[in-house]
């Protein structure tokens, strides 16, 4: 045996890329979020699943953490390797591998991008429907390991509806096929939805055999601007009951103001507290003459101040920038993020004792709100101020998410909704899950990781 793990890594793979260079380990040993110092042991790029087992075998044998890796545009710090660990990037891994059109299914490698598998569905005359805005460097690996939602789950679902088989290396190396593409498999324990949103804890993904459905109906894009917090839902419950959605997504005027800064176009003139861009099948004229009157019905009620319909693809998409460019507007500020989640029914109360509870704890800092009013899940932006230091400021914001968690318990909510829990949030998974199932979780990992080697200190706090 050599007399380092990385001597004895390449002596074991020769062929093997491995990447050692500062800015390497800093590129590959950080996510989105900005908080930790990568210092990764090294990064590892395989291009097999042959080599993904193999290097597993070697982190077993030599007692060396492994942060499998995808395209790091988590925000939640379940990519971050600051630890020593060796990034396992699926970045490689990512091709296509088949297209069945009979079984509507697409099987690719971990490392494609979700842009690539919706090119790539759309080419075959078909649709992946999980999207949202990362789409184009965050990979379909990742998607799964954090059960991804984004703005199209009011009309389809997380990414764990479209997930037909997945190939999986576990902690100790073994490769498991897990649902082999069945529809219907009534066999006992589904691992395949155990291994989504484990964030990596259980096994790497290797391969991922995804649903594919028909092409959406035409639809048009709306822009909404409501006079107050009340009029979300009430829009909400209105545009549903008419309309079918295929989108409904909230931000305030905070996020547009850094959004505008940002590049985007201003679509409304006029200041309003919240906005909403929905997106609903459009088909026929008579489809569109009902949008148009649900659109009159809100504002007779006063629960809708102004309103834009985009009358094409480009302005459509502006529309859409104004809600997808909001998080790389903030992304300079590094923000503090929430991403929290509670039954759609409860999103008034949840809403109003979130609001007074912010305002009352953070008087003096801006707080950016938006993200998925129809799913129940809204994303808070705490942005730092200049003349606070990052330190005190994180242990503020701490501060406020146990009172955050406390008032989400209250309501039967979540403390992560879909950016998964990683290092940010484990202090709270707590008030999310109970400690019979912290335990079990725990149990699980043993099973399918007994030496912890799979991205340690993520999800738990102590592992
Ligand atoms: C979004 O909804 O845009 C994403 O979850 C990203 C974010 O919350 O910043
Ligand atoms: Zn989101």
């Amino acid at each position: 045996m050599s007399d380092s793990p990385l001597a004895e890594l390449v002596q074991r793979l020769p062929e093997l890329r491995l990447l050692t260079e500062p800015g390497d380990l800093e590129h590959y040993g950080r996510d989105w979020t900005r908080r930790w110092t990568p210092t990764p042991l090294a990064i590892a790029l395989p291009s097999s699943v042959d080599e993904v087992q193999a290097i597993v075998c070697w982190a077993n044998e030599l007692n060396v953490a492994l942060v499998p890796s995808g395209g790091r545009t988590g925000l939640s710090g379940g990519a971050v390797a600051a630890n020593g660990e060796l990034v396992l990037s699926l970045e490689r891994m990512n091709r296509v591998l088949d297209f069945n059109a009979v079984d509507r299914t697409l099987t690719v490698q971990p490392g494609i991008t979700l842009q690539a598998v919706h090119d790539a569905a759309r080419g075959n005359g078909l649709l992946y429907p999980v999207d949202f805005a990362a789409r184009g460097s965050c990979s379909i690996g990742g998607n799964i390991a954090t059960n991804a939602g984004g703005i199209r789950v009011i009309r389809y679902g997380n990414t764990r509806e479209w997930i037909a088989a997945l190939k999986v290396v576990t902690g100790n190396g073994e490769l498991l096929e897990l649902n082999r593409g069945l529809i219907k498999n009534s066999s006992g324990y589904d691992f395949r939805q155990l291994m989504i949103g484990s964030e990596g804890t259980l096994g790497v993904v290797v391969e991922a055999t995804l649903k594919l459905t028909d092409p959406p109906p035409l639809s048009q894009v709306m822009l909404l601007a409501l006079p107050d917090m009340d009029a979300l839902m009430q829009v909400f419950a209105l545009f549903r009951s008419r309309l079918s959605l295929q989108a409904f997504e909230f931000f305030t005027d905070h996020a547009l103001h850094h959004v505008l800064a940002h590049g985007a176009q201003r679509a409304i003139d006029g200041d309003y507290p919240y906005y909403v861009v929905t997106e609903f099948d459009a088909v026929d004229e008579k489809t569109q003459e009902i949008a148009l009157a649900t659109f009159e019905q809100a504002v007779e009620k006063g629960w809708v101040s102004d309103g834009v319909l985009a009358q094409s693809d480009a302005q459509a998409a502006a529309l859409w920038r104004l809600r997808e460019g909001i998080t790389e507007s903030l992304a300079p500020h590094r923000p503090y993020k929430n991403d929290v989640s509670v039954k759609v029914s409860a999103v008034p109360a949840f809403l109003h004792e979130m609001q007074a509870l912010l305002t009352h704890e953070y008087p003096q800092i801006e707080v950016v709100w938006f993200g998925h009013i129809g799913d129940g899940n809204l994303h808070i932006n705490v942005l730092r101020p200049d003349d606070l230091d990052e330190v005190a400021f994180v242990a503020q914001c701490d501060h406020v998410t146990r009172l955050l968690a406390t008032t989400l318990q209250s309501h039967g909510g979540s403390i992560s909704a879909e950016h998964g829990i990683g290092l940010v949030k484990r202090a709270y998974l707590e008030s999310t899950r109970s400690a019979a199932e912290i335990m079990l979780m725990k149990g699980v990992r043993k099973v399918f990781d007994p030496n912890g080697i799979l991205n340690p200190g993520k999800l738990f706090m102590d592992n």
